[in-house]
């Protein structure tokens, strides 16, 4: 299994970081070197936090660096990927033209996963010659943390992916949910905006301060969903 991930700020880097960490050939796409090469230090600093933390040793750090090829080529970054993680801005003309790119030399039935925070599948793959395999999969920042894959169809998403996706995010350890119909802030998201209005209403109210909104949630609540 290879993987690529298109754009490698915060998001690309934390996919990266996990895909070595699980054994897979990565490689990682952006628009110029610099980027790129920031991208390799935020890998380098996760893998860091791991080590020290003593959840991997000094050989698996420098295989998972070793697992990762850096490329401002699109047809050197997707050529050989079966999954496809899109990680570019948050705005639909520079998803549907990287998702051009990515037609253009990619495989034909590589998976095409975008890890949108807020956008519309059915709007993302609009222009796509295969739009049946390209499907939402956002992920919860931090990515190398966070289990959590929201894996979501526009309307012409063939089922046949979404069930590879699953098959595939689930052989990396990860948790993906699949929605049953697109919606704007998926569920994890619009979960923590209820509780974050809510918060910001009993401020507002002149209830309790902001200080004690967060000891309800850290030594009450926040305890308890962890474990729930
Ligand atoms: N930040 C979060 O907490 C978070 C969480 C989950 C999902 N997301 C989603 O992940 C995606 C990326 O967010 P981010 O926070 O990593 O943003 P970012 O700004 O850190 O990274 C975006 C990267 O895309 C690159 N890029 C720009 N144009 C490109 C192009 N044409 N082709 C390929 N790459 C290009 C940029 O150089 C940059 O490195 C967004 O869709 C966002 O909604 C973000």
């Amino acid at each position: 299994m290879r993987v690529a991930c298109i754009g490698s700020g915060l998001i690309g880097s934390g996919w990266a970081t996990y895909f070595t960490l699980k054994g897979l050939e990565t490689t990682l796409y952006d628009i110029d070197d610099d980027k790129l090469d920031e991208a390799v230090d935020r890998i380098k600093s996760n893998l860091k936090f791991m080590y020290c933390e003593n959840v991997i040793d000094e050989r698996e750090f420098n295989r998972c660096l070793e697992r990762i090829t850096t490329t401002t080529s699109m047809e050197k970054a997707v050529k050989d990927a079966n999954l496809i993680q899109e990680n570019g801005p948050e705005n639909y003309d520079i998803k549907r033209s990287i998702i051009k790119n990515i037609e253009k030399y990619g495989k034909t039935d590589a998976i095409i996963a975008s890890s949108t925070s807020g956008l519309l599948v059915t709007e993302i793959a609009k222009d796509a010659d295969y739009p049946e395999r390209i499907i939402g999969a956002h992920p919860y920042n931090p990515v190398q943390l966070i289990p959590l894959v929201e894996i979501t169809k526009g309307d012409k998403t063939g089922d046949k992916y979404i069930e590879n996706a699953v098959k595939f995010y689930k052989s990396i350890d990860k948790e993906p949910i699949v929605l049953n119909k697109e919606a704007l802030g998926f569920i994890s998201n619009r979960l923590a905006l209820a509780l974050y209005r809510e918060a910001v209403e009993i401020v507002e109210r002149g209830i309790c301060s902001i200080e004690e909104i967060d000891k309800a949630c850290c030594f009450g609540p926040g305890l308890r969903y962890a474990l729930m």
